[in-house]
Parts: structure tokens; C-alpha cells; sequence
């Protein structure tokens, strides 16, 4: 058979595996699954490239493979589960530079200079310079090595349009005149990389998982312009499922948060001056003891766990799977309620909960769980706060107004563990805390389970 046409037939393989990974991601019982066919498709992209006769240097493909391989080994084994965004965010950066080195060796080796391949090359090296600067500012927010505040000043907006327009401007010159621009094609990019940072910087390190989500559907494009420039059929298909993908990710988590996507992108959401709803305390708060909230458990017919960020924090997924199945033995309903943006990254709870062995069929989703929570002896918020918080029903100031939230202050009780009265993550005071139904179990939440799974087994 013809090698080409081998090639083509296996991308096509390769493609519909992506395609069913994709799908099997979506729902927490086949994720594992789906991670794996994905696997499988990207091995059968990648071996049979290599026995495509126009790769040059395969020592130096062998080198690349066994650098990236200890730097993702090392990653999956060290990188902690809370720093996940982080991880994604500089990997999105390093898929950007690909494409931006792509596009930029592709111009020095292209034997033609027809309008499409400049434009391709134009567009990768553009779509992964932004990707690649925006990323290793969305990482040096998230990981606290830069202010995650967001950076807002006066005429910040139109200095950006103006970056914008250069770009588009210099692009077309180039496209029209390849031959005689080097150095407007050197402009481009080091315009690119600018206009990366300074898309980013007015971001808060609230939305910076949006943005991470964001800049991950770019670095699919830089891949899919990519492959236009070295015309690589797996390459354009992959990098069209991660920009499409992406972008529904991100359309998801706006929706989650009651915010359009330009608010997040333009409004300087986190900065100083961003609005706080109303503040200060809001009456009496109710402190619980382990050993009281032992007794209220013991008696409840049906208890639904609510995880935040604060669960990831404290590691306390294990403990609460062991007091969900202690629960059950005593003859309890138990349930799991999974905010979709609680955590700091897409199916954040998902992962810890099926890591601890949750059951997939306990897990709820949101809008399925709220109905249920009036017929709800106990809910148990560990470590959530923005995500339960009923301002956004009830405070029409509030900035978190009007996002979807799970109703636990609907439930007969509440505790709600955490180790202090602070804020969550989008800074602003919560209700719930001071409800005639809640009662706070002050303390690292792994610690709180811990003591109530001690309460149990006597
Ligand atoms: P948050 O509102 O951030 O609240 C987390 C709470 O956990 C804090 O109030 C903190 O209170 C508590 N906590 C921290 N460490 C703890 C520990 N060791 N033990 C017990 N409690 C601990 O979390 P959430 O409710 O999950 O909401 C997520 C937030 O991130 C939302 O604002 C959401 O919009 C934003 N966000 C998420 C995503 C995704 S995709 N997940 C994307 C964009 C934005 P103490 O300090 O008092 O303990």
C-alpha cells in the first residue's frame, strides 16, 4: 500500500478515537476510559508520522520524546492535585511555543510562498505567541510568583486595540510581500507575545481557570494552524477537537458563573476596585462540636456531602468516603452534590471524589441535586463557600449575583466545615454562615471528618 495513503487511513483511526475519548470524558464513569482511547489514538498518530519520509532527524525526535517523557512523568507524580491549574496552564504555554517555532521554522524551509502557506505560518506563530505569553502569565498568577490581582490601568483598552490593529495590519503586509518582511514577520511575533501578557494581565485569579480553559482552545488553534503549515491531517483535526473543546469548557464555566465571557475577559473582576456586595457580619454564628454533629448525623435519614476547594486543600476525600459509607451502614441516603466550577479547575471534584472510590452513582449534579435538598436531613459543605453561598440568590449587589449555586440552606441542617470566618475565593462575605439552620464545624476539614469517623466507629 501507499504510504501516504497508510498514513492517512491510520490519522483517520487516530481521529475517531479522539473523537470517542471525548465523549467518554464526559461523564466521570467512563473518564478513566476515555483518557485511555485518547492514549491509544495519539500512540497511532505519533508512530506512524515517524515513518513518514520527510522526518530529517529522528536522534533529534528521540531526544524531544525523552526529555518531554521525565517531564511529564515527574509532573503526574509530584505536581499536587491543587496545583493542577498551574500545570495546565504552563503545558498550554509550552503547546503554544510549538506552534510559534512551527510557523517560524516553516518560513525559513518554505519552498513556496503562496498566500495560504503565509497565511498559515502567520497564524501559527500569532495564535502561539499569545498562547505561550498568556499562559506563563496565567501561570505565574496562579502560582502566586506574580500579583494574581487584576492589573487594570487607563487606556488599557485601546493601547490593546491598537496592538490588536498593528498586528492585523503588519499581517496582511506580510502575506502580500513574504519575500522582501523578515523583519516585519520578527514584529508579529514579538507583537504576539505583548498582546499575550496583556490579554491576561486584567484578569483576576478568580477567573484564572476560565482563562486557563480559554488559553487551552488557543493552543488547539496554534496546533490546528500548525498543521496547515506543515500539512499534517492529525495535527489539524487534533487541534480543532482541543479548540473546539476548549472553548465549550469555557462557555460551560461562564454559564456556571452567570458571567459572559467579555466580563470575564474585560472587566477586571479581582482588581481592587471590583464590588464586594454587602460586607461585615450578618448576625450570629453557630459553632458545632464533632461529638454534637456525631449525634445529628447519627440520627439522619439523608445526608448530602457538598465539596469546595477546601476538600482539594485538606486532602480529606479519603476520611469523607469513609464517613459517607459509615453513614450508609447506619442506614442513611448518601449523596455527593458537585458544583460545576467548586474547586479550581473543571471536574476538580470529580477527580478527588473518584479517586477516593465515591461511587460515580452517588455523585450529583447541581441542577439535580437542588430539588432534593428540601427533603434533605443534613447537608455537609466541606471546604465550599462560593458555591453555596445564597447571596447569589438573594443580594442583588452582590457580584456573585445570579450564578447558579447548590441551595444546601434549603436542607433541615447544615454544617458547614472550614477553619476560619475567611472568604472563599471570590472574596466576598457569606450568609449561609449566620442561617438559623447552619452550624459551623471550625477546623481543616480532613481533621473534622476525621473526628466524626472516630465518633462513629466509638
Ligand atoms: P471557595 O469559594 O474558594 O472556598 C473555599 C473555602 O475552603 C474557603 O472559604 C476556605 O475557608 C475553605 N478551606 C480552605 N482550606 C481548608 C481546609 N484545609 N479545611 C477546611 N476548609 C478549608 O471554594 P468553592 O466553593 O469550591 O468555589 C470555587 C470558587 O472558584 C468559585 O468562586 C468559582 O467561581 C471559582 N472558580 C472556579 C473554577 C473551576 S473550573 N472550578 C473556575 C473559575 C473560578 P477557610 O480559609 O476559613 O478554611
Amino acid at each position: 500500500m501507499n504510504v501516504a495513503l497508510m498514513i492517512n487511513l491510520v490519522y483517520i483511526a487516530s481521529a475517531v478515537l479522539f473523537v470517542f475519548g471525548l465523549k467518554m470524558l464526559s461523564s466521570p464513569a467512563t473518564a478513566r476510559k476515555g483518557n485511555m482511547v485518547s492514549a491509544i489514538g495519539m500512540f497511532l498518530a505519533v508512530v506512524i508520522t515517524l515513518i513518514n519520509k520527510e522526518v530529517i532527524a529522528y536522534h533529534w525526535i528521540v531526544i524531544g520524546i525523552a526529555i518531554g517523557a521525565v517531564i511529564g512523568a515527574l509532573a503526574a507524580r509530584l505536581v499536587a492535585m491543587t496545583q493542577m491549574p498551574e500545570m495546565v496552564a504552563i503545558f498550554n504555554g509550552f503547546g503554544g511555543i510549538a506552534s510559534l517555532l512551527v510557523g517560524w521554522g516553516a518560513y525559513h524551509a518554505a519552498s513556496q510562498s503562496d498566500l495560504f502557506t503565509m497565511v498559515t505560518i502567520v497564524l501559527s506563530v500569532l495564535i502561539g505567541g499569545v498562547t505561550f505569553s498568556g499562559s506563563l502569565i496565567a501561570f505565574g498568577k496562579l502560582s502566586e510568583i506574580i500579583n494574581s490581582k487584576a492589573v487594570v490601568f487607563a487606556g488599557q483598552k485601546f493601547l490593546n486595540g491598537f496592538i490588536v490593529l498593528a498586528i492585523l495590519a503588519a499581517a496582511v503586509y506580510f502575506c502580500i510581500n513574504p519575500g522582501q518582511s523578515y523583519n516585519i514577520f520578527i514584529g508579529i511575533m514579538v507583537a504576539a507575545l505583548i498582546l499575550g501578557v496583556m490579554a491576561v494581565i486584567p484578569i483576576g485569579g478568580a477567573d484564572m481557570p476560565v482563562v486557563i480553559s480559554l488559553l487551552n482552545s488557543y493552543s488547539g488553534l496554534a496546533a490546528c494552524a500548525a498543521g496547515f503549515v506543515i500539512q499534517n491531517n492529525i495535527l489539524i483535526v487534533s487541534g480543532a477537537l482541543v479548540g473546539a473543546s476548549g472553548i465549550i469548557l469555557t462557555n460551560i464555566m461562564c454559564k456556571a458563573m452567570n458571567r459572559s465571557l467579555a466580563n470575564v475577559l474585560f472587566s477586571g473582576f479581582g482588581s481592587a476596585s471590583a464590588a464586594k456586595g454587602k460586607d461585615g457580619e450578618q448576625g450570629e454564628v453557630k459553632p458545632i462540636t464533632a461529638e454534637d454533629a456525631y449525634l445529628i448525623l447519627e440520627a439522619a435519614g439523608s445526608v448530602v456531602f457538598v465539596p469546595g476547594y477546601g476538600m482539594a486543600v485538606a486532602q480529606a476525600q479519603h476520611a469523607v468516603r469513609e464517613l459517607g459509607e459509615l453513614l450508609e451502614e447506619n442506614g442513611c441516603e448518601v449523596k455527593y452534590a458537585v458544583h460545576p466550577v467548586a474547586g479550581r479547575m473543571p471536574g476538580h471534584m470529580n477527580v478527588l471524589l473518584a479517586e477516593a472510590n465515591v461511587p460515580y452513582d452517588q455523585l450529583v449534579e447541581m441542577d439535580d441535586i437542588n430539588p432534593q435538598l428540601p427533603l434533605t436531613d443534613v447537608c455537609v459543605v466541606i471546604g465550599a463557600n462560593d458555591v453555596v453561598n445564597p447571596a447569589a440568590r438573594e443580594d442583588e449587589s452582590s457580584p456573585i449575583y445570579g450564578m447558579p449555586i447548590i441551595n444546601v440552606d434549603h436542607a433541615r441542617t447544615v454544617f458547614v466545615l472550614k477553619r476560619s470566618m475567611a472568604s472563599g475565593f471570590a472574596g466576598i462575605q457569606n450568609p449561609l454562615f449566620f442561617k438559623e439552620n447552619t452550624r459551623m464545624l471550625f477546623g481543616d476539614a480532613k481533621a473534622s471528618i476525621t473526628n466524626l469517623v472516630a465518633e462513629f466507629k466509638g
